[in-house]
């Protein structure tokens, strides 16, 4: 157990990286935060700029499937991320982007080459401009920063994921999360252009029995100073 509290910094060395991948569920945000705040490092969630060029799309009419019109879309459309929430060409999506509609169109989107593309450009930028960060998400030790400081792939059971999920979409039955999980999980790892997987040198973590602050402690002390 670590005893150190949200206010305690880590010192890091400048522009340090830090890439945390796994499926949904598997703890990656409240991970990345919490290790975020440790260490004084900006964090970023990938997954919303995916939610957000999704929520832009269908807000447009625009079909997911229709490859080049949402790619076309992702390069221009305004991804503002705030502490927790999404703003999307000055509409705020923060709650849409985790809705029904969004979560089950934006495997599409996240498998479409061209979008891709243009958030890992985007994702490097923003690295750049904080000084490096926690960057969670799917590909982010295997594409975006393959020499993170140190790459971390969290995973956890099936069960617990979909448990964990459906505390947060109150609205929907475990069983329906626990489906939309497994179709995802295939959709996310079975995809031609950067699939999930574990990067090189990642730090398998499985989260499924274990306490927060206990995996947080173990990857503060894996973080080069
Ligand atoms: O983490 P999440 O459930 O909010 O991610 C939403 C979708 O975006 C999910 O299908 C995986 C995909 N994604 C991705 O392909 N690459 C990332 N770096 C982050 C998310």
């Amino acid at each position: 157990m670590s005893d150190a509290n949200a206010n305690d910094h880590v010192p890091v060395r400048p522009f340090t990286v830090i890439a945390i991948d796994g499926p949904a569920g598997s703890g990656k945000s409240t991970v990345g935060r919490r290790l975020a705040a440790l260490l004084g490092l900006h964090y970023l969630d990938t997954g919303a700029m995916y939610r957000g060029v999704t929520f832009a799309a269908l807000r447009r009419g625009i079909d997911p499937i229709d490859a080049d019109v949402v790619a076309r879309l992702a390069r221009q459309v305004e991804l503002t991320l705030t502490d927790g929430g999404l703003v999307v060409d000055g509409t705020d999506a923060t709650i849409e982007i985790r809705g029904p509609e969004v979560t089950r169109a934006v495997s599409i989107v996240a498998a479409n080459p061209e979008v891709r593309v243009e958030m890992v450009r985007r994702q490097r930028e923003w690295a750049k401009t904080h000084g490096g960060g926690v960057l969670e998400g799917r590909d982010i030790g295997s594409v975006v920063f393959p020499d993170a400081a140190l790459k971390v792939y969290l995973t956890a059971s099936p069960e617990v994921r979909a448990s964990r999920r459906s505390k947060e979409v109150t609205d929907l039955s475990y069983e329906t999360v626990a489906a939309d999980l497994a179709r995802r999980d295939a959709l996310d790892q079975g995809r031609d252009v950067s699939p999930l997987e574990v990067a090189d040198g990642a730090v398998l973590v499985d989260t499924t029995h274990r306490d927060i602050e206990d995996i947080v402690a173990e990857l503060v002390a894996l973080v080069p100073s």
